[in-house]
């Protein structure tokens, strides 16, 4: 046999193993993203192994346990029953037929793309890369990321001389690459994540067709496109546009507070236009690994081609301004109340960057705590999901939750996540003035109410 008949001979097996759910499929990255997906797999009869360099991580699933509050102990408890493990071993993927890769991707300090966690994971993956493997980035980042910077590094490193299968070339001294953006929506109860359409690029087509039939094994539709740089940008497009449309109504919402007008009865009223309107909400800030930090992904490559993005800019000058006007807001209500907010004692209200979950990056709550503390303000906080703050990437807060039993003893109580488990009648019932930042007090008629 010929080494292209013997490839073609590999995908195919490789798409009915895959059909058949007996793919072997590693998962690297068991985080908000990646642990989700394992289990998916899992309850598809997939045999999964998942990897993470955090070995509190591994123990805990290892142990049956769970360290993320949507996730139940009995979820794993199935998954391991099913034959799920967690390791940090690399080289267990050498017996790996597919492997998915959800690391992070943040900013540096710099607000430059830190592609640190993706080259580190692809220089591990590379000694034990296997010929005929498909390998799949999820990883939010700028387009071009999979083709100039996984590849390579996978190239580079491995054992055998592999290289990734390109244009109709694949020979058995190649490997499968494709792009496929996780479009998860942490805390969204209204679309099953197997529901949510897969958009996937691959490097050349046998890797689409392949990519195509894992993700078509356990979501209801996959989406091709041509390239994984097109699936790169379609992520980044999706985020781009809530990131700018956010920016554009906290900026309505900054007039509309100054003309006397409520945007929500604004936005709730042109939302009724039954075509060409998707309504937007605004808030304390963007929060999140997604909206705040993907579109300068996109911003730093764009330079290389010597563009300038200036609606992500605009957006981003405009959104990471809210928390300021979070604590002027705060200081001015006081201030109606004949108090200096250097002094004052603030509870701020939900620290989790958005409802009913447990994830605090980039929260927005925690650059108001900063920003009300350094003006002297005697700030507390309290959060379902958070027992305590302490130290983070860019915070180091060393805080305890407050119970909610003594609403009175605090000058000014400030909502800034609209946890559902709140009882807003008596959080305003039982505190002197309530900022709200969420319109969580909708339909509460007091004159303690500041909106903001
Ligand atoms: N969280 C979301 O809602 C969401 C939604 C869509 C897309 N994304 C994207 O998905 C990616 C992952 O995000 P996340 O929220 O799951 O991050 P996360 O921080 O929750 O999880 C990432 C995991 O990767 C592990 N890790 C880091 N380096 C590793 C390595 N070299 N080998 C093995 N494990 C390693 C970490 O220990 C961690 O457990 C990011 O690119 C993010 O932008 C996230």
């Amino acid at each position: 046999m010929s080494s292209q008949s013997a490839s073609a001979a590999h995908v195919s097996e490789l798409k009915s193993k895959i059909e058949q759910g007996q793919a072997k499929v590693a998962v690297i990255g068991l985080g908000y993203v990646g642990l989700p997906l394992a289990l998916l797999y899992s309850d598809g009869g997939f045999p999964v192994t998942g990897f993470d360099i955090d070995q509190r991580k591994v123990s805990t699933l290892n142990a049956g346990g769970s360290y993320i509050f949507r996730i139940t102990v009995p979820e794993i408890e199935r998954a391991r029953n099913q034959g799920f493990t967690a390791t940090s071993e690399y080289a267990q993927l050498e017996s790996m037929d597919a492997v998915i890769i959800c690391v992070p991707t943040p900013l540096n300090e710099y607000h430059e793309p830190d592609l640190s966690y993706i080259t580190g994971t692809a220089q591990s993956i590379a000694p034990h890369l296997q010929p005929g493997q498909l390998v799949i980035l999820e990883s939010t980042t700028y387009p071009g990321t999979t083709e100039e910077v996984l590849v390579p590094i996978l190239e580079k490193g491995n054992r055998f001389g592999l290289k990734a299968a390109r244009g109709g070339d694949s020979d058995g001294k190649t490997f499968f690459v494709a792009f496929s953006p996780e479009r998860e929506d942490p805390g969204n109860q209204t679309v099953a994540r197997r529901d949510i359409p897969k958009v996937v690029g691959g490097v050349n087509p046998q890797a689409s067709e392949l990519a195509g039939a894992l993700y078509g094994a356990i979501f209801n539709r996959t989406v091709q496109v041509s390239s994984p740089a097109a699936a790169e940008m379609t992520k980044l497009l999706e985020n781009i546009y809530r990131c700018v449309n956010i920016a554009l109504v906290n900026e309505l919402k900054l007039l509309c507070l100054r003309m006397n007008l409520d945007i929500w009865e604004v936005i709730e009223a042109a939302s009724t236009k039954p075509f060409g309107f998707h309504p937007f909400y605004p808030g304390p800030g963007l929060g999140g690994h997604c909206i705040p930090v993907d579109p300068f992904y996109l911003s730093w490559k764009a330079k290389e081609w010597d563009f300038r993005t200036r609606f992500i800019e605009l957006a981003g000058e405009i959104n990471s301004n809210m928390p300021y006007h979070v604590m002027d807001s705060v200081a001015r209500a006081l201030n109606q109340h004949k108090k200096a907010l250097n002094g004052s004692k603030v509870l701020v209200l939900g620290v989790a960057y958005k409802k009913d979950i447990d994830d605090l990056r980039e929260s927005p709550a925690l650059t108001i705590i900063e920003l009300l503390q350094k003006e002297g303000a005697l700030v507390s906080y309290n959060d379902p999901y958070f027992p305590a703050v302490g130290r983070g990437r860019k915070y180091d807060l060393q805080m305890k939750c407050s119970p909610l039993n003594d609403l009175g003893q605090y000058d000014c109580v400030l909502i800034v996540t609209d946890h559902s488990d709140y009882d807003y009648e008596r959080i305003v019932r039982e505190s002197k003035l309530v900022v709200d930042t969420r319109n969580a007090t909708r339909g509460i008629k007091s004159p303690k109410i500041v909106p903001c």
